[in-house]
């Protein structure tokens, strides 16, 4: 998808002490592809739904919720990490647009944009238009200096930057935080990243924040919290297929699991049928069996070297990695040659 097609959505917000312009570009696919996709995953052998559709309004904010949960160690250690290397990881990001794929609340970023008081441009992509734009007003208001530019695209397909003065001309980082990598199979991975690379240029970074392989003891708990919040998440999409594409899911008749995969160092989410049971979407019937599984995610987690060798295969080169002390996440900033 090119600029061309873009939307350009400038919203004002004014409040008693400032006034601050947030540019929104929306380049959301159209409903068609919502629709099309989700009834290929449907009618595939083993279905699936893809992750990024997960995320409509509920359910982006019930994925804030589970980022406050406490058997969801991620957000935190991440953000421990973040605090604690800040000034360290700002020197990777001097005089650079800073370009955050995916970012949900905008509440990371802060950390890094308290620690480069002098950043002059911040363009936020993300695929839930509301949320997107609701955080970039609010970060707009807490920085009035900083050039925001929110852009709702899916940033898994190539995608290029709006053609303004503020973005170009410069060295570009990207910020990919939470481990959404990890939604990826490896070798989609390094398709995404050969893309990020092509986006951020000769010179440019990725400071990308990786979960660790670690002990089932953890990761299981930590995709099924005992508050049923990582469920409800997962079975939101059955609402929303429902609302958006007219299906007739009933939520009842489903059950979430989540179970770590230890040869393939993934967490695999899925959506169980308790019945057999057809359900009608677009005139399309498709058939559950009881005990047939619909994936909803994978979630893949790397050891520093695993992830660093994935990295070097889209040509980005491991400059630097953080850890928490515990070891549970990784934070690395890889380098794009300078040609
Ligand atoms: C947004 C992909 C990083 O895999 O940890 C969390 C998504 N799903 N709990 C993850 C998720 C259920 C999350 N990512």
């Amino acid at each position: 998808m090119t600029t061309s097609m873009t939307t350009l959505v400038t919203t004002s917000m004014t409040t008693s002490s400032c006034q601050s312009t947030v540019q929104l570009y929306d380049l959301h696919p159209p409903l068609d592809d919502f629709r099309s996709e989700v009834l290929r995953g449907l009618m595939q052998p083993a279905k699936s739904i893809s992750p990024k559709f997960l995320y409509d309004k509920q359910g982006a904010e019930l994925f804030d919720e589970i980022c406050e949960l406490e058997e969801y160690y991620l957000t935190r250690t991440e953000l421990s990490i973040l605090q604690a290397y800040a000034p360290e990881i700002a020197a990777y990001l001097q005089e650079a647009v800073l370009v955050e794929f995916g970012s949900g609340s905008s509440q990371k970023v802060r950390i890094l944009l308290d620690a480069m008081p002098d950043l002059l441009a911040y363009v936020a992509l993300d695929i839930s238009r509301q949320h997107l734009q609701e955080s970039c007003e609010n970060l707009a208001i807490a920085y009035p200096h900083l050039k925001t530019v929110a852009i709702c695209a899916d940033y898994m397909q190539p995608l290029e930057l709006p053609n303004i003065p503020a973005l170009q001309q410069r060295r570009r980082v990207g910020f990919f935080p939470g481990s959404t990598i990890g939604n990826l199979e490896p070798a989609e991975a390094v398709q995404f990243l050969k893309q990020a690379a092509i986006l951020l240029g000769a010179g440019g970074g990725l400071l990308i924040g990786v979960d660790l392989q670690k002990s089932p003891d953890i990761l299981e708990p930590a995709y099924n919290d005992a508050q049923g919040i990582s469920a409800e998440f997962a079975l939101n999409v059955l609402t929303r297929i429902n609302r958006e594409l007219g299906a007739d899911f009933n939520r009842d008749q489903f059950e979430y699991t989540a179970v770590y995969n230890q040869t393939a160092g993934r967490i695999e989410m899925y959506i169980t049928s308790l019945t057999a049971q057809t359900i009608h979407l677009d005139g399309v019937k498709i058939a559950f069996e009881q005990g047939e599984r619909l994936r909803t995610e994978y979630s893949y987690k790397y050891s520093v070297p695993q992830f660093q060798a994935l990295a070097a295969l889209a040509g980005l080169e491991a400059a630097q990695v953080w850890i928490d002390p515990q070891q549970l996440f990784s934070l690395h900033y890889l380098q794009l040659p300078k040609r």
